[in-house]
């Protein structure tokens, strides 16, 4: 796993991005994983402009969403895949085409069968090339959270109340506007992906962050479980990167590897 800590969120996504761009610039047809949430609209916005410079593209790539709630109504302005689309679809954003776009159908009545069929269409298409990830304040990725299986698969999942708390800004600061399930990407299909880019701010992240680091493999701590990828990306500001224990070190090997 390799840490860069950097002084702002900018500066974090900048390098997220450059991470992204040379995986694409090896693989220009690679499959993108996308996170949605606060934590990755920096890099997306260094991705739009890299393809308005025509140094990127995903016009002949395909997307994965990490998750997508359930039950929200196809047009609500919060269901992941209109969030996507507004961050990625279209010539004027990253060339993404609407129909490359590939979320879980949080709208049929039965969310277990779409899960299922979501992993199998992962699967199909060859995988996940690179996974953009953030990071809940309980150590969730992706909506695992504590206590679930460490090889799960793409399935239905609660909520936890830390989660609904932390997410109900985007719902006009309504917990009980959150829906309480979502379908997920399990720990084992993120695990699955080539390369793993991770990036966390602020410092409600800090501990999550520690524990992904530095923490013992636990369920209790699910972004743990990325100790055991080969190329693993964690991108954070100073604020998310305060109580790491070897931070110092994280910063040393980030330079061997970059130069920066
Ligand atoms: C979103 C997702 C979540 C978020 C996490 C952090 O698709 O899977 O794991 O990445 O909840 O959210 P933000 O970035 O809003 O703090």
């Amino acid at each position: 796993m390799y840490l860069g800590i950097f002084d702002t969120p900018e500066r974090a996504s900048q390098a997220a991005a450059r991470i992204v761009l040379s995986i694409f610039e090896k693989k220009p047809r690679a499959t993108l994983g996308v996170a949605t949430g606060s934590s990755p609209e920096g890099l997306y916005s260094q991705l739009r402009a890299a393809h308005a410079v025509g140094d990127f593209t995903l016009e002949n790539s395909k997307a994965f969403a990490l998750d997508e709630y359930v039950g929200l109504p196809a047009d609500h302005y919060q269901r992941y895949r209109n969030v996507l689309r507004r961050e990625l679809v279209g010539a004027d954003k990253t060339g993404l085409l609407d129909e490359n776009l590939h979320t879980p159908n949080g709208l049929v009545s039965d969310s277990h069968a779409a899960a299922l069929a979501y992993d199998a269409a992962i699967q199909d298409s060859g995988g996940i090339d690179v996974q953009i990830l953030g990071i809940g304040a309980d150590g969730h990725i992706g909506f695992n959270e504590p206590g679930g299986s460490l090889v799960s698969r793409t399935h239905v999942e609660a909520l936890a109340s830390q989660t609904v708390k932390d997410n109900a800004r985007f719902f006009g600061d309504n917990p009980a506007k959150v829906p309480a399930t979502c379908i997920t990407q399990g720990l084992g299909t993120i695990m699955e992906a080539g390369t793993l880019v991770l990036v966390a701010f602020g410092e409600n992240k800090a501990n999550a962050i520690a524990q992904l680091a530095e923490g013992p493999i636990s369920a209790k701590w699910p972004a743990t479980i990325t100790q055991m990828h080969p190329d693993v990306y964690v991108l954070t500001d100073t604020a998310a990167a305060s109580r790491l224990e070897f931070g110092d070190l994280y910063k040393e090997r980030w330079q061997l590897k970059f130069g920066i």
